[in-house]
C-alpha cells in the first residue's frame, strides 16, 4: 500500500475544529491585516510555542490564536484554506466544528462567524464538488446558561447547521452539564455529539450515551478501559472519531507506534481516523492516515475500514451515503 493510495482514498472528515486549522502564516497575516497584537515574533516563533503538556496547555494557546479571527472575510479565509488543504488528501465530505463562544466572548458577533464560515462552505462546494456539514460546539467549561444563551443567538441558523458537539476542557466538565441544552438541540432536529474519553474518564463516555443522546463519539479512547462499554459502542455501531496526532500532541497516547486504532478496530469498533487541530498537531488528515499506517502498520484492509468508517459515521442521508461508499469500493477495485 503507497501513501499515494492514502491519500487519494475517498474519506469523510468528521472531526475538525476550524478554528484548529488556522496556521502561522494566515495567523500573522490577519494579525497585521486587523492590527491585533499577537504574542510572536515570527511564525517559527509561533510553531515553537506549539509544544504541549496536555489538553488545557493546548486550548490556551488555540483560543489566543483566534483572536485574530475578526471579519466575516476573516472565517471565510480561514475555511476557505482549510478545504483547499484537504481537497487534496482525499476528502469527499466534511463535518467541521466551529466555537461560537470563543468568538462571541470576544465581542465578535455570532452572525459574523456564521457569515464568513458559510461563504467559506459555498465556495469550497462549488470548487472541490465536496459536500460540508457545519457543527456548532458549545465550550463545556462555561456555564449552562451561557450554551443556552448560544442556543438561542444560533436559533436563525439551525435549519443550515447539522449538530451540536462539546469540547474544551474535559475533566471537571462530565457531559451531564449539558444534558438540558442537548435535549433542546435534540428537539430542534439537530444531530448530537461530544468529545468524551479523550483526557476524561469512560464515566463521561456513558454520560455522552444515557444523559445526552450522543449519535457519535468524539475521540472515546478511554473507553477502551471500560469492557462493558467497548462491547456497548461495538453492538450500536457508535462511531469513535479518533485523532491519531492529537492523540499524541496532547499527550494522551505516547507515541503514534501505542496508538489503540487498529486496537479498536480488532475489538469491532467503528472507529475513523481525523485531524482534530491540524494547524497544532503536525498534520492534516492524509498525514494522520499516513503517520498512523505506518508508525501501527494497518492493512490496506485495515486503512479501507477507515474510511469506510467515516461514511457510515457521517449524518449524510442514506442515498448519498450509498453514492460514498460506491466511489470507495470502485476506488479500492481500480487502485
Ligand atoms: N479537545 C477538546 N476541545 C478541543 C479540542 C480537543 O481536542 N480541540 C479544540 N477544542
Ligand atoms: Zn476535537
Amino acid at each position: 500500500m503507497t501513501n499515494d493510495f492514502i491519500t487519494r482514498l475517498p474519506k469523510a472528515e468528521l472531526h475538525l475544529h476550524i478554528e484548529g486549522s488556522l496556521e502561522p502564516e494566515l495567523m500573522f497575516a490577519l494579525a497585521a491585516r486587523n492590527k491585533v497584537a499577537i504574542p510572536f515574533a515570527s511564525v517559527e516563533d509561533v510553531r515553537a510555542a506549539y509544544s504541549f503538556t496536555n489538553l488545557q496547555t493546548f486550548l490556551d494557546i488555540y483560543y489566543a490564536g483566534a483572536a485574530v479571527l475578526k471579519t466575516e472575510e476573516d472565517f471565510r479565509d480561514l475555511a476557505v484554506a482549510y478545504f483547499d488543504r484537504v481537497a487534496q488528501d482525499g476528502v469527499v465530505h466534511a463535518e467541521i466544528f466551529f466555537d461560537p463562544q470563543t468568538h462571541t466572548h470576544r465581542g465578535i458577533p455570532f452572525d459574523v462567524v456564521a457569515n464568513g464560515l458559510f461563504a467559506g462552505i459555498e465556495e469550497a462546494k462549488a470548487k472541490h464538488g465536496m459536500s460540508v456539514g457545519l457543527i456548532m460546539s458549545f465550550l463545556r467549561h462555561l456555564s449552562e446558561e451561557d450554551a443556552f444563551e448560544t442556543f438561542a443567538q444560533a436559533e436563525p441558523w439551525l435549519d443550515r447547521l447539522i449538530g451540536v458537539g462539546l469540547d474544551s476542557s474535559e475533566m471537571g466538565n462530565p457531559p451531564s452539564k449539558f444534558a438540558r441544552v442537548f435535549a433542546a438541540a435534540g428537539d430542534a432536529g439537530l444531530m448530537l455529539c461530544a468529545h468524551a474519553g479523550e483526557e476524561g474518564p469512560a464515566e463521561y463516555v456513558h454520560e455522552a450515551l444515557d444523559l445526552l443522546h450522543v449519535d457519535r463519539i468524539d475521540h472515546g479512547n478511554r473507553a477502551l478501559e471500560d469492557p462493558a462499554l467497548v462491547a456497548r459502542l461495538a453492538r450500536d455501531a457508535m462511531t469513535l472519531t479518533v485523532c491519531p496526532l492529537s492523540n499524541v500532541a496532547l499527550r494522551n497516547v505516547d507515541t503514534l507506534e501505542n496508538h489503540p486504532i487498529d486496537r479498536m478496530l480488532d475489538l469491532g469498533l467503528r472507529a475513523t481516523i481525523h485531524s482534530d487541530d491540524p494547524a497544532y498537531f503536525g498534520g492534516y488528515i492524509g498525514e494522520n492516515y499516513r503517520q498512523t499506517a505506518a508508525a501501527r502498520n494497518l492493512s490496506r484492509e485495515q486503512v479501507v475500514t477507515l474510511a469506510r468508517n467515516s461514511f457510515l459515521g457521517s449524518f449524510l442521508d442514506d442515498e448519498t451515503l450509498a453514492g460514498h461508499l460506491a466511489t470507495l469500493d470502485a476506488y479500492v477495485k481500480a487502485n
